[in-house]
């Protein structure tokens, strides 16, 4: 069983013509309103992917957080461990353009209520891996990754949104995902040459933690390094109408397929990833299973680096 512990959001997603610029105001004619959050998009990518999954967050007691939580029932993600508190629920505004750029703005509301505490070790039992993300406090989701390592529970971080964290939240990290920027920022901790390539940095973070560390390059694709293992995946090719929780798809499924290796579990989360930008949403656009099956059977394996 998967636990994931993060933020859920109500997305309020607008079509709009062309992104603001600071101080300007930007006119479309309506907005969708589609369940989000990086934490909940990466448990219901892993659970459309095949696997059983318990989400930890909190939601207001509000009509969206209603709705969220109807839909993790919905994709078979169990809910008794999500908080409902006084906050309103989580709400991200989402603008994408004609060029399937987008522009997020959350308001983290109940999301900053999501406490370590409401997972006593019997919520951890069954529990192979937990997944986090940061748009939950830093040191609740610090507690949590300790707590599943002292429990011998296999843990995930999303370094997603970036931030400040405490450098010992590494020591508590067997999986790193990051995009090119989030590694360059977790490079900082350890104070490697900023001029290093991407593969470099990578090797060298990966040597230090002892984390497997895996990096999303966007149309370059993503790199895997582990101890002596390097993996470089090739990108999927769609038409990309919104990247939005594309990186929540590479995660969920990544730590879905986690168990089988890390080749085919590089390979299906890239492929997820891809599918994921063909739809609008984030949610929305996450694949089941069989579409990714259906993928992988035209899609190259990663070559060694
Ligand atoms: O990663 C995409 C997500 O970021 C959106 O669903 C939005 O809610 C923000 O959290």
């Amino acid at each position: 069983m998967i636990l994931v512990f993060g933020s859920a959001n109500m997305d309020l997603l607008m079509e709009v013509p062309k992104l603001p610029v600071v101080g300007e105001t930007v006119v479309c004619e309506n907005y969708t309103r589609l369940p989000g959050g990086k934490g909940a998009n990466q448990a219901i990518a892993a659970a459309r992917a095949g696997s059983s999954v318990t989400f930890c967050g909190a939601l207001g007691r509000d009509a969206f957080g209603k709705e969220l939580i109807d839909n993790f029932i919905t994709h078979n993600v169990q809910t008794h461990t999500i908080a409902r508190v006084d906050a309103p629920t989580g709400i991200a505004m989402i603008g994408i353009d004609q060029k399937a750029q987008n522009m997020i703005i959350v308001a983290s509301g109940a999301n900053k209520d999501v406490k370590a505490k409401d997972l006593d070790d019997t919520l951890f039992k069954g529990v192979e891996l937990v997944v986090c993300q940061l748009e939950v406090p830093v040191q609740e989701t610090l507690k949590v990754l300790k707590k599943s390592k002292q429990l011998g529970i296999q843990t995930l971080l999303n370094f997603a949104p970036a931030r400040s964290v405490p450098k010992e939240i590494f020591s508590y990290v067997d999986i790193l995902i990051v995009n090119e920027i989030e590694l360059r920022q977790v490079s900082t901790y350890f104070s490697f040459n900023p001029s290093l390539q991407v593969l470099d940095l990578a090797r060298a973070l990966s040597v230090k933690t002892g984390c497997c560390v895996v990096t999303t390059l966007g149309e370059k694709g993503a790199l895997l390094i582990h101890k002596d293992i390097g993996l470089k995946q090739g990108v999927l090719k769609v038409q990309v109408v919104d990247s939005t929780g594309a990186g929540d798809a590479f995660v969920g499924v990544f730590a879905s397929c986690y168990h089988q290796g890390l080749s085919i579990a590089l390979k299906r989360a890239s492929v997820a990833a891809g599918l994921a930008c063909k739809k609008v949403g984030a949610q929305s656009a996450l694949p089941t299973k069989s579409e990714i099956d259906q993928e992988m059977l035209r899609f190259a394996d990663p070559v060694c680096v």
